[in-house]
């Protein structure tokens, strides 16, 4: 392998391998609309618990009819692919009691979605849980992985045929430091111990899922989505390397080195290290990215393991740093992950920008990111963008506006943003126009 250009140097190289997926990314929760029996529609409804006061409410209109909407749109644009979730309260109402009904309703969205030729990757839990599970203590209880693999598996049965690629989660070690580490998503624990050990359930339930889809669909795919932010020391200092591969180490590396070898790594509490199925249960890896942070070590930052983020300009939605815009940290980041040995998908990239200055040339740079790990030897098979249409952000609301199109949320319009033109561009060339 040569050595990574500076982003400066990188020329954008054009065309990328045939069969290439484009496509964009959504969930559930955020675009279908009444999800009433979840974790977050109560997690909602409790003051000060979203940033500008909304609710997820109706959303995107999905459940009722506005998903064929979107997707024929996405379609018409030279999209081949789209990344969907299943709401487990809807399949799984109650314990054990699986519902033919919602079933029905994805089943009908997938057939859709194979007509309009886009091809279907779906997860099985994108951030939130039914409400009886969230009552039984959620990601913080055994049990939970067990009933993780019954649902997997009903999934599986039902709906294999129209799936070929398989998620099993999203952002585990997000979702263990929002919502049980800190106390801005449900169930708002606060707690550094509490949030290990869900990382733990989540890695066991994780694989548990995998052999229980691979089981059913043996031709499936399947894998895990992790939030891959680059995360790097702010000057070449012993200190700010130190800090930033530690705070790497427990949003990234530990998950990573847990799934590749089976044994859970520190600090991921468990009550056993050695976790039956999980070693190397992933046939391709799902990464997030969304910007790199430059790390300087800061005794004043405990909270982040002394490594505060000093990158300038970074960008910013109410409570969180997503990081500065970066398309050689993706590049970097690809690099890194390949060596894992699986396909990696780009499983979600995009920026806040009601107003779209940015995306446009935000888009191009990333998807020129990537033709730059894919020359450089990385087996990278596809890029879904966050999002088809602006939704629910969940504690940040509906200020942050990640659509390709803008939803107006009183008439249910959407209006193409300038961003879809350059994506649909992208897609129907199969890659980038020289410039
Ligand atoms: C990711 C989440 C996704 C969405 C985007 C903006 O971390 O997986 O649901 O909120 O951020």
């Amino acid at each position: 392998m040569r050595p990574i250009p500076s982003e400066m140097e990188r020329v954008p190289r054009l065309t990328f391998p045939s069969g290439f997926l484009w496509g964009t990314s959504t969930s559930a929760h955020q675009v279908e609309g009444g999800n009433e029996n979840n974790d977050w529609w109560d997690w909602e409804a409790r003051p000060g618990a979203i940033n500008d006061g909304s609710r997820s409410g109706e959303a995107c209109g999905w459940w009722k009819g506005r998903a064929e909407e979107d997707l024929s749109a996405a379609a018409a644009e030279g999209q081949n692919a789209h990344r969907l979730s299943l709401e487990w309260s809807r399949l799984e109402p109650e314990p054990g009691r699986f519902d033919d009904l919602a079933f029905a309703r994805y089943a009908q969205l997938l057939d859709r979605m194979r007509e309009l030729g886009l091809v279907a990757m779906v997860t099985l839990q994108h951030v939130t849980l039914p409400r009886w599970i969230a009552r039984r203590g959620g990601w913080t209880s055994w049990d939970t992985a067990e009933s993780f693999a019954r649902y997997a598996e009903e999934c599986a049965r039902r709906l294999a045929q129209h799936v070929p690629l398989w998620v099993t989660m999203n952002e585990p070690a997000a979702c263990a430091a929002a919502g049980y580490a800190l106390t801005y998503w449900p169930p708002g624990l606060g707690s550094n111990r509490m949030a290990l050990r869900a990382l733990a359930v989540m890695l066991e339930a994780h694989a548990k899922a995998y052999r229980a889809v691979k089981r059913i669909a043996d031709g499936a795919q399947v894998g895990i989505v992790l939030s891959a932010p680059r995360i790097e020391p702010a000057r070449s200092s012993f200190l700010d390397g130190a800090v930033a591969w530690a705070q790497d180490w427990a949003f990234l590396g530990a998950t990573l080195r847990s799934l590749k070898t089976g044994v859970l790594q520190p600090p991921i509490a468990g009550r056993r290290a050695r976790v039956p199925g999980l070693r190397g249960s992933f046939d391709f890896l799902g990464v997030n990215y969304y910007g790199r942070y430059a790390v300087h070590f800061d005794l004043r930052s405990p909270g982040l393991l002394f490594g505060k983020h000093v990158q300038d300009p970074t960008i910013r939605t109410g409570g969180c740093d997503w990081g500065e815009i970066s398309p050689g940290g993706l590049t970097r980041q690809l690099v890194r992950l390949s060596r894992l040995g699986v396909p990696l998908y780009v499983t979600e990239n995009g920026i806040r920008d009601s107003d779209d200055e940015l995306r446009p040339s935000f888009l191009r740079e990333h998807v020129a990111a990537v033709r730059e790990a894919i020359g450089l030897g990385v087996d990278v098979r596809g890029y879904f963008h966050w999002s088809l249409v602006d939704n629910f952000e969940w504690a940040e609301g509906w200020v942050p506006r990640f659509g390709l199109r803008a939803l107006d949320r009183d008439t249910q319009r959407r209006t193409a943003r300038r961003s879809a033109g350059v994506y649909a561009t992208i897609c129907r060339a199969n890659g980038l126009e020289a410039t």
